[in-house]
């Protein structure tokens, strides 16, 4: 249906401006934006208050169909996301069968075209089952629509075979999105290495597993003129490379997840098996690092990882547990208390961050709110605060750390293709 969303602040990232207008969808592409707009039989949308933005763009989750539905489907995962202010997202291919071929890839394609309320866009497997041994058709997965090239869970340790996954995903023109982890010091660990694993007596991770792969490929990258791009970035060091990379003219963009910015491992005392992710969550002086990094954009995006697990298996002790959080709910409100309410960024670079970046690595048009522009667009209040309870999450992973916290930040509309998917008091349409 057509609307005017009525008196709120576009916040503008092609101006960095802040603009005061009414915006016109009409057939489902921005039609007009201007001060004051006034059409009969039209949905009015009252945005008074509130900032419009481009719609929120991660370019990292796991909404796990097909395979594992009892976690999180296309269905839910896309909700929830669309809760969060989301009018795109790129699914990881750790499914079950792993979208490593097109027939599987087609599959993922019609549950997309069934179930999904917001734009959801398959990456594809680099190695057959993620397993690292040997290539994916990544050109015929290419031209079946895939967005981007991954093993995310799973390195891939072979460099030869990681040259040539980013080779060819480089000569299509999608983004190779690196999990950077090398098994030779992951050591069964179920955290990070130091204070909190030796207090608890369980086995750390060693944050060299991150960092010596992230400067294989920094290397690789360097070495072959080749585009990589790293995936939760979690040290002080890794940030510090990709840096120093950035500067020598090495192409490696980055993405960092909000758990990564916002809490430490000390969070596991209290909230054990619910804190486990991959890579761990680390101490101060990484957060801080990954803060100057966003800061001077050594940083490219923040992406969630949104790795949704069941109740029954994120209750499981340390070692036992899978690695993940959920996230896609609550990535705005993360951003807006660490970064924005701090000073850190401004309304133009977390928009930035959070979805004019991710939109580029991607290869979308859709960057901004323009005339003719499609409409993809989230109407938020940044000002809103609240405690998070556990039936406020749309996702079916409640694992996250962040109930029972105050958050500041809600998403009030979420508008796709000109649609409404999201309003705060009904769901998708
Ligand atoms: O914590 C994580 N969970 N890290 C990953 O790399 C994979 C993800 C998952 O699939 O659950
Ligand atoms: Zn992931």
């Amino acid at each position: 249906m057509d609307m005017i969303i009525k008196g709120g602040t576009i916040v503008d990232c092609a101006s960095d401006r802040l603009i005061k207008s009414d915006i016109y969808i009409k057939d489902q592409k921005i039609f007009e934006i201007d001060e004051e707009i006034n059409e009969k039989g039209v949905e009015v949308i009252d945005a008074k208050g509130y900032f419009v933005i481009h719609g929120l763009v991660d370019a990292h989750v796991h909404f796990r169909e097909p395979g594992y539905e009892y976690k999180e489907t296309i269905k839910s995962g896309s909700l929830a996301a669309a809760k969060g202010g989301y009018t795109t997202v790129a699914v990881m291919p750790n499914t079950n069968p792993v979208i490593d071929s097109v027939e599987h890839l087609n599959l993922l394609k019609e549950i997309i075209k069934r179930d999904a309320c917001i734009n959801v866009l398959p990456i594809g497997a680099a190695t057959i089952e993620e397993k690292g041994y040997q290539l994916t058709d990544i050109e015929k997965l290419f031209k079946n629509g895939i967005y981007g090239v991954s093993d995310d869970g799973q390195p891939i340790m072979d460099k030869k075979l990681m040259k040539e996954a980013t080779i060819t995903s480089n000569n299509l023109g999608i983004p190779i999105m690196i999990h950077s982890e090398d098994k030779r010091y992951v050591n069964n660990g179920c955290i990070n290495e130091g204070k909190i694993s030796d207090r608890l007596g369980v086995k750390g991770i060693s944050r060299k597993a991150e960092n010596n792969m992230i400067a294989r490929d920094i290397e690789l990258a360097k070495e072959f003129d080749l585009s990589v791009h790293i995936c939760h970035v979690s040290t002080r060091e890794a940030i510090e490379m990709i840096r120093n990379a950035k500067g020598s003219g090495v192409k490696v963009t980055c993405e960092v997840a909000p758990h990564h910015f916002s809490i430490t491992e000390d969070i596991i005392i209290e909230k054990q098996s619910i804190g486990k992710v991959n890579p761990p969550l680390r101490t101060e002086a990484d957060i801080q690092a990954i803060i100057e990094g966003i800061k001077d954009g050594t940083v490219d995006m923040i992406a969630t990882d949104h790795a949704p697990h069941s109740k029954e298996e994120k209750l499981k002790d340390l070692e036992q547990a899978p690695f993940g959080l959920s996230g896609i709910e609550l990535a705005l409100p993360v951003t807006n208390i660490n970064l924005l309410n701090k000073g850190i960024i401004d309304i133009f670079k977390m928009v930035r961050l959070l979805s004019i970046n991710p939109s580029k690595l991607l290869g979308l048009k859709d960057r901004g709110i323009y005339k003719e522009g499609i409409a993809d667009l989230a109407i938020i209040d940044l000002d809103s605060e609240y405690t998070l309870k556990e039936e406020n999450l749309i996702s079916k992973g409640k694992n996250t750390p962040y109930i029972g916290e105050k958050l500041k930040g809600k998403v009030k509309y979420t508008i796709v293709n000109g649609e409404i998917v999201y309003r705060e008091d009904k769901q998708c349409l």
